[in-house]
């Protein structure tokens, strides 16, 4: 059979190596695999694909980012034609599956294709591992490792100089990375989207934390945490309602501005790191290669089964079933998760 395998969304480390996996699988049943280039969007131009041999996917597997490249942007339901223009570039390829590797936006796009008809099924990633229905999304572990190391680095010159440090992580809707990389990496104060942190709650905290002699506290804030509405707020500060409803918009900038309202309101020096792109960069940890690896081969095993509509995904461990569509839906921190992490704090 044949096989087009693509990556979309934001890059997360392993993706590279689940591209290997599929590829590997597939090229030992005597299937051809078909790249396409970067994401949805290849699949509307002709021609935008490679054919993937044992040679291009040699050395690739300890790699970052995606050899076949990933656009965050494109979606073509919402592209006049888009659907059309996808239906006709499988036909004309003579695609028999598609394996769609990315996060929510990927998914939910997969998922429409296979109830039209199209043969597709995918493989979960997202460094935010915030997809329902599997208990691992690749790239997380990779990028929780980033999170943790600097949380280490930043540790030792935080106490050097007694200052407050906050790390901004990314998880734009989502607080599982600042979750896991701030119980990692011993944060002293963690606020992610889905629990409301008052303003006087952290200056209580980062106060009692100096009177008891710690040296220094390491702040973790996930980028999209509303601070709006997470209370950051004292009552009758005009000039920081606006500056609220500015992070709101903005959502980038959350580290540097809560940074500033930390100093500016416990005195204690603050500094802000945003760490950024560097968690999707880089090396995939051995869990992710291992992981893309077992969904990799499991994904070309639904592909040869006809398993479309639906994908491999972990759980427990193990890998199970799951329909695409459920798998594309948010899935949030659980209470549980974030006590454990406030048993430090
Ligand atoms: O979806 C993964 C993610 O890491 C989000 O947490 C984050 O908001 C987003 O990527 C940032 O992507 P970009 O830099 O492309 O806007």
């Amino acid at each position: 059979m044949k096989i087009g395998i693509l990556t979309a969304g934001g890059d997360a480390p392993g993706l590279n190596a689940a591209i290997r996996a599929v590829t590997g699988a597939a090229l030992a049943c005597g299937d051809e695999v078909i790249g396409v280039h970067d994401g949805w969007g290849g699949l509307m131009r002709d021609g935008h694909v490679v054919e993937l041999g044992r040679a291009e996917v040699a050395s690739i597997l300890p790699l970052g980012g995606t050899i076949l490249g990933a656009s965050s942007t494109c979606d073509p339901l919402m592209v006049e034609g888009g659907i059309d223009q996808v239906a006709a570039t499988v036909r004309g390829l003579g695609l028999d599956a598609i394996v769609a590797i990315g996060g929510d936006g990927t998914l939910r796009i997969a998922s429409v294709f296979a109830e039209m008809g199209l043969p597709v099924t995918a493989i979960p990633k997202t460094i935010d591992n915030d997809l329902s229905g599997t208990d691992y999304c690749l790239g997380f572990d990779s990028a929780v490792a980033v999170v943790v190391e600097a949380l280490d680095r930043l540790h030792t010159t935080a106490a050097s100089h007694h200052h407050v440090m906050v790390i901004e992580v990314m998880g734009r809707d989502t607080g599982w990375l600042a979750v896991n990389g701030g119980i990692a990496g011993g944060a002293d104060m963690i606020i992610i989207p889905e629990f409301p942190v008052s303003l006087d709650d952290l200056v209580n905290h980062l106060h009692r934390r100096r009177d008891g002699g710690a040296d220094c506290s390491l702040v973790v804030v996930a980028e999209g945490a509303d601070l709006g509405s997470l209370k950051l707020l004292r009552s009758g500060d005009a000039e920081d309602v606006e500056r609220i409803e500015h992070f709101r918009m903005g959502m980038r900038g959350v580290g540097e501005r809560l940074a500033s309202l930390v100093e500016r309101t416990t005195k204690i020096p603050t500094r802000a790191t945003v760490l950024g792109r560097t968690q999707r960069g880089g090396m995939p940890t051995a869990h992710d290669r291992i992981w893309a690896t077992r969904v990799g081969v499991a994904a070309h095993r639904f592909a040869r089964e006809g398993r479309f509509g639906c994908m491999p995904v972990v759980r427990e461990s193990r890998i199970a079933e799951a329909q695409i569509a459920d798998v594309a839906m948010k899935n949030v921190v659980p209470r549980e998760w974030y006590e454990l992490a406030r048993v430090f704090f």
